[in-house]
This record gives structure tokens, sequence and C-alpha cells, in this order.
């Protein structure tokens, strides 16, 4: 990028045409992959209340992993922890009453174990707890920058390792090596799935939580994946759903969109460049943390439970929620008509390691490289019939032809890439116009997808904040539905920590199956607008549209 200064306009061209490739593998260059770190350096975890009387307060946590003296530390290999049969995770609404009862029975002696033991509920929900909101420095030479398993690369990989775990602990307090976790299938609008599933409603049971949202505890009230339009009507609710799945998931195709960005030592959200920061991936930005909020109990102070990450695996829905997010990364990698998709495969990724309790209470240390592939590490998720509802579902456009004319004559704004002369405030809503590579002569490489990056957006994280993007419908609102082809995804933030709670990073959305959709072909520029909900200000440094392979 350097090179652009000195030359001509022929290496302009091409300069860019390769940052707008490679961008993502060129951050990652020089690094080195987050390694364990310290754990006997450990502070507290910081929290603060998305609003109301208490919303100065900071609230501090010590979710501090027990030190075991003496503890084995073991290096995790296939061989060592194979088992013995497949565990087969069934959706959470279709398990048997029998299947039910042992669920709570292992629940119910995890939280029966002392809370020095590793393998209790206790610090099984601590060690999110203690990833997600500071407790431990970066390993390695990264010195005070935090931990953090989320908005990047790592947050897929790090929940499977830590359910895989949780599961074993699960299934050796039962004496039942078979014992799989259920998943909670929100993405059925079909056959139930898309309400708090029944078996973790019922009251006083081992897997039961209070501290839960009105609407997770009627049992009845169905999901909002991407809570978007306020419609009432429920049938546009489920296509709404159903849409926020084909966007987040099947169009979604290249790595750095559906598993984020590169996070390595060093990498800090907090205090993160245009330049450096990675970006959560499109299940995590959008539904992931919509269930959070859906679920966790808006009435208690910081959202608790499932509402903020620090308290969040104290439910165990938790668990079950994540499953189903593992879920769609193996639907994602190998279950789509398209064929299998490719995970990242630079050792940033890699060699990226982090440690947790087996059953025995033994750390274990285990590699990414370790989890890509669930039928090595012994589980599979049982198919089910309603996926394919949202992986094949085919949004309708609701604009009349292009809207860039009119925009142009009507004065939209164009916005281009960082470094733009200061940040914008995106207010309610931003209107711009974005080029397109095609208007730069940027020849489109095979398999690409057309990515719309909304760069340095840079946000408090002190209560719930959601921007929805549209292509090519200047008019969307607030309450725009978002069941149509123009919608192309939502980043749903949610509220967190005070000492880390500035989120600084760029957002990624494909939108070239929504251009084409649209019927959107030649134009040089492309209308864009993003709505913002929430009351936080959020300033971005830059809008871009490129191809990403
Ligand atoms: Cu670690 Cu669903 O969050």
């Amino acid at each position: 990028m350097l090179a652009m200064a000195s030359t001509g306009c022929h290496h302009l061209v091409l300069v860019l045409a390769l940052s707008q490739m490679f961008l993502p593998f060129f951050l990652s260059v020089g690094a080195d992959p987050v390694t364990v770190p310290d754990l006997s350096q450990c502070q507290l975890a910081t929290d603060r209340p998305a609003a109301g009387p208490n919303a100065q307060n900071t609230y501090r946590f010590n979710c501090c992993i027990p030190i075991v003296p003496d503890h084995k530390v073991v290096r995790f290999s296939l061989d060592a922890y194979k088992s013995p049969k497949t565990r087969v995770r069934h959706p959470a609404h279709r398990v048997s009453e029998e299947y039910i009862a042992k669920y709570n029975k292992a629940y119910a002696l995890m939280r029966a174990l002392p809370d020095t033991d590793p393998r209790s509920f206790k610090v099984q929900a601590d060690l999110h707890c203690a990833f997600c909101n500071g407790a431990y420095w970066q390993g390695g030479a990264a010195g005070n920058t935090p931990l953090q398993v989320h908005f990047s690369w790592l947050f897929l990989p790090w929940h499977r390792m830590y359910l895989y775990f949780h599961e074993r602990i699960l299934a050796s307090l039962i004496g039942d090596p078979s014992f799989a976790l259920v998943y909670w299938n929100w993405d059925d609008q079909r056959d139930g799935g898309n309400v708090l599933p029944p078996m973790f409603a019922r009251n006083s049971t081992a897997v039961f939580d209070a501290n839960r949202s009105a609407s997770a505890l009627s049992g009845s009230t169905l999901i909002r994946l991407s809570p978007a339009s306020n419609t009432t009507n429920m049938t546009l609710v489920a296509l709404e759903n159903l849409n926020a799945m084909y966007q987040a998931v099947v169009t979604a195709r290249t790595p750095d969109l559906f598993l984020g960005g590169p996070y390595v030592l060093g990498s800090d959200l907090t205090n993160s460049t245009v330049i450096s920061a990675p970006l959560g991936g499109s299940i995590e930005n959008t539904i992931h943390n919509g269930i959070h909020y859906w679920t966790g109990n808006r009435n208690s102070i910081l959202g608790e439970d499932m509402g903020t990450f620090t308290s969040a695996a104290r439910d165990p829905v938790f668990y079950s929620h994540h499953s189903n997010v593992d879920r769609l990364w193996d639907v994602w990698r190998s279950h789509l008509p398209d064929g299998e998709r490719p995970d990242f495969n630079v050792t940033d990724f890699l060699d990226a390691e982090f440690a947790f309790f087996d059953e025995y209470a033994n750390m274990v240390k285990i590699k990414v490289r370790d989890v890509l592939d669930i039928s090595k590490l012994g589980y599979k998720y049982k198919r089910v019939s309603s996926d394919k509802l949202w992986i094949r579902f085919s949004p309708v456009p609701v604009s009349n032809g292009s809207a860039l004319p009119a925009a142009v004559a009507s004065g939209v704004p164009f916005v281009g890439p960082s470094p733009l002369n200061g940040t914008i405030e995106l207010g309610k809503k931003l209107v711009a116009r974005v080029q397109r590579p095609s208007a730069l002569g940027v020849k489109r490489p095979d398999h690409s997808e057309e990515v719309l990056t909304i760069e340095g957006m840079d946000v408090m994280r002190d209560s719930f904040v959601q921007l929805v993007v549209f292509v090519n419908l200047p008019g969307a609102t607030n309450t725009t539905l978002t069941n149509s082809a123009e919608y192309v995804g939502t980043f749903n933030v949610v509220a967190s920590a005070s000492q880390h709670r500035r989120l600084m990073t760029n957002l990624k959305f494909e939108m070239g199956d929504n251009l084409k959709r649209v019927g959107i072909k030649k134009d040089d520029e492309v209308v864009i607008t993003i709505v913002v909900k929430g009351t936080e200000r959020v300033t971005i440094q830059g809008l871009r549209i490129g191809y990403e392979v």
C-alpha cells in the first residue's frame, strides 16, 4: 500500500485490487497465534449494566479458574480422547422424557460438585466469563492485552472446545459415554424449535434458570433471529428468520465472512485501529448475539443470565444455544448444496491454543486445528429437514429497479473507504452511495464474493445496539421488514464490560447475492442504507465494496 504514493494510475488500481481481495490475510502476517495465557495472572472480570439507575456502576466478578496445585496438564490428542461411541446431539425440542431426565441428572450432579472442582457448574460458567470479560491477559509477549474469544475467528473453535469438554464432564458424571448435549434448534421455523425448548422451561429442574426474559420464560413466544422490524405478523417473523439464516449461513461463503476475521497475539479489540480490527463472523454477529439478548432477563441489572457474557453460561440453555451455533458451522462447512467450504488454512488460526478441563479435572491444551472436523472428535448432529427452509430460501426484492439515479439526483452522499477526513456519525440512519470494484477496473476473481465492509465501526458497548444493512433501499427505516432480497444483514452489539467495553471493528456482509436478486448488474455504485437501533453513538471510518475469495 505504500506504493500508492509513488506510482501512477495503473499501479494504484493493482494495489487496490490486491487489498480488496486479500486484506484479511495481510493482517495476520508477522504475528503469532494466541497461546494459553498465564492462568496465575487473573484479574477480576468487569461488567456494566446496559441502562437504568446503575448504568454508571462497574461490577466486578471473580471468574478466575481455580488453580489446583499439581494438576496435570495434558496436550490434547484425538487418540487419547477417542470416544467409544459417536455422541449424537439431538434437537432439544424433540428428545424423549427419558433423555430429559438423564440430562437433568447430569446437570444436577455437575451443580453438586464443590466450587473448587474445575468440573463444577460454577467453574464451567466462570470459564466463559473469564475469557470474555478480561480476566486473563494474552500469553507470550502480548503483555497486558486482554484475551477475548468473541468478535473474531476464535469464536467458533473456542466455543466448540468448551462444549466438547463440558459434554465429556456431564457424560462421565452419569457414567454414560454416549451422552450428548442437545441443540436449541432456533432456526427451525416449522417444527417448533423457535421457542425456548420446553425441557429448559420446567420450573425447579436442574436445567431451569429463572433469570430469563418474559419471552423466554413464556415458552411460547417466537424467537426473532433478526429482531429488526417489530412486525407482529408471525408469518412475516418466520420469513424474516429464514432470511436471517439465509444471509448469515448460505451466502456467507468465505471463512472471513462466516467465522470472522484474524485475531492473533496482540490483537486488541478495545484499542484497535481500522487496520488491525478483526471482525465477528456472520452467525456470531447476527443471530448468536440476538439470542443472548432475547433470552436474558432485561429487568436484571446486567441482563443476566444469558444477556451478558459474564453470566451467560450460568444458564444451562447456553450450552444448548452454542450447540446449535456449532452445528451450523458444521452445516456451513459440509452440508450445503454448493459443497465443502474451507475453514482458514493459516497457522495463526490453526495453532491458536487454549486450555480447558477434562472429565478427570486435568487441564488440557488444545489447538484450533484439533477441532475442525467433528467426526474426528466423535460427535455428530442429528440432521433436521427444517434446515431446508432456510437453505433454499429465496428472498424477493421489494425495490423497483436501481435506486442509484434517484439517489444521485437527490444528493445522497458518496462514502468511500477509510481513511476519510474523520469519522462518520451514523445517527439513526445513514444512506450512502458506495463504489463497486468493477468501477475501478478490478476484475472479479473466480468464486469470489462481492462484500461490503463497514470499516472501523466504533461503539461503546453500554447497551444493546443494532445495525441493520440494506442495499438499494434508501427508504428503509427501523421498521422495514427484513425478509426481502434488499436485506443484507444485521450486527447486534451485546452490552458489556466497563473496562474493555469499547468495540472497534470492521463489519463485513456478502451482498453479491442481494444485488443479483434485486437485478443490479452494471451499476458502478450501490446505494447502502444502515439503520441504527439503540441509543449509543456509533461512528464508522468508511465503506468499501470489494471481492473476496
Ligand atoms: Cu461466548 Cu454465546 O457467547
